[in-house]
């Protein structure tokens, strides 16, 4: 018989359509897809060396739990530098992913019944993490302010069992971003209530129109309150390599190092070394693939601004535009799969991201121009 806490997790609202995509792409059909969360460039050769090289001298055994010593150093110079952060390498924890630092630090947080604020529509593994966490998902609806959080919206959310609040930005799926000036808002309410924040930073890099991030623990008196949470994975396009990272409250440090070491240990010896390439080798990659999604992002603004039924907030950041599509009088489920069958294209409904994203699709521009324009081409037709 299955835990209560396993049967909590709810089958992915995307399997479905997925399942359609790949019997279709199995009978040699021509499907274009948009449904990826993950830059579609190769790994930088530089990082890819690191990793041969750890290989080659024989870097295969198990490191420290949290990682190794020189890439949770490099980790601590790179929150001061890109954010502000100040931290040692100490309360750094090297992952499997950000995933893996995200499940910890909610493993570390929740007991039966506290509340973690999601604002939505929300990346989807938020919400089942904190089911199987034994947490209360709480949405606020973002959808008012052009998918911004603010703080007012936090502040009507907050009842005496909120612990927590998630914060993504840029955010997956809205591509959108918090201001500096809403963030200082926000960590005033989040003193004042004493709500832990986890920001959720993998995205930081992918920021377009000369945007700038903005990490809350760089705020005073908001590191006994914030968890920031990173990873490789999309800034150096290292999806597979699976190593995230984050930093905390001192007190969190050693329980989530506990917890890392007694399930999964560290994170593979390889992959830390190619991370620590990543972060302290040359930066031209990341600024090179940012500028090719800004371009992608601004032919994907221009090309749905182009087909009768679709609205769009323009992208800010990450690579995901999220257009409702309520004047095409479908959902976004049903529009999926209607685009799967007459245009052979492959988007996730918006309502796998919550309730909130019903009226949505979600498009990825992590593929090349070429194929975004076939793709909307195609899309503009199966709507006409
Ligand atoms: C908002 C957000 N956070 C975290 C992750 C997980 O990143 P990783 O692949 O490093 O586990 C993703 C991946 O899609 C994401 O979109």
């Amino acid at each position: 018989m299955l835990s209560n806490r396993i049967q909590k997790l709810r089958p992915s609202a995307t399997l479905a359509i997925n399942a359609k995509a790949i019997e279709l792409k199995k009978q040699g059909i021509d499907i274009l897809k948009f449904g990826t969360g993950e830059p579609d460039f190769d790994t930088p050769e530089h990082i890819k060396q690191a990793a041969k090289q750890a290989l080659d001298e024989g870097f295969t055994k198990y490191t420290a739990a949290t990682g190794i010593p020189e890439l949770k150093a490099a980790i601590a110079d790179k929150f001061k530098r890109d954010n502000s952060i100040v931290c040692a390498p100490e309360d750094i924890i090297v992952s499997v992913g950000g995933k893996q630092a995200l499940y910890n630090i909610l493993m570390a947080l929740l007991n039966p019944g506290d509340e973690v604020l999601l604002p939505s529509p929300y990346w989807v593994s938020y919400a089942d993490m904190i089911l199987v966490c034994d947490g209360v998902v709480k949405t606020i609806d973002t959808r008012p302010n052009h998918f911004k959080l603010t703080a007012k919206m936090v502040e009507k959310a907050i009842t005496p069992k909120s612990k927590v609040l998630i914060l993504n930005s840029p955010g997956n799926p809205t591509g959108m971003v918090i201001e500096q000036k809403e963030i200082e808002k926000i960590a005033e309410i989040a003193q004042k209530n004493r709500l832990y924040i986890i920001s959720d930073e993998v995205y930081e890099y992918f920021l377009y129109d000369g945007k700038k991030h903005f990490s809350i623990a760089s705020l005073p008196d908001m590191q006994d309150l914030v968890f920031t949470i990173n990873a490789v994975s999309k800034t150096y396009s290292m999806t597979g390599w699976r190593i995230g990272y984050m930093t905390g409250p001192k007190e969190f440090i050693k329980p989530i190092s506990s917890l890392q070491s007694h399930s999964t240990s560290n994170p593979c010896s390889i992959a830390q070394k190619a991370a620590l390439a990543a972060i302290t080798g040359p930066q031209d990659c990341v600024k090179e693939m940012v500028a090719e999604f800004e371009k992608r992002r601004d032919f994907v603004y221009e090309g749905f601004n182009d087909i009768p039924g679709f609205k769009i907030e323009k992208p800010e950041g990450a690579f995901y535009a999220f257009p409702d599509i309520s004047a095409t009088s479908k959902n976004g489920f049903e529009l999926a799969e209607l685009l799967l069958e007459k245009a052979r294209v492959a988007v996730v409904p918006g309502g796998a991201f919550g309730k909130e994203g019903n009226q949505f699709i979600r498009f990825s521009f992590a593929s090349s121009i070429a194929d975004i324009k076939e793709g909307l081409r195609r899309i503009k037709k199966a709507l006409s």
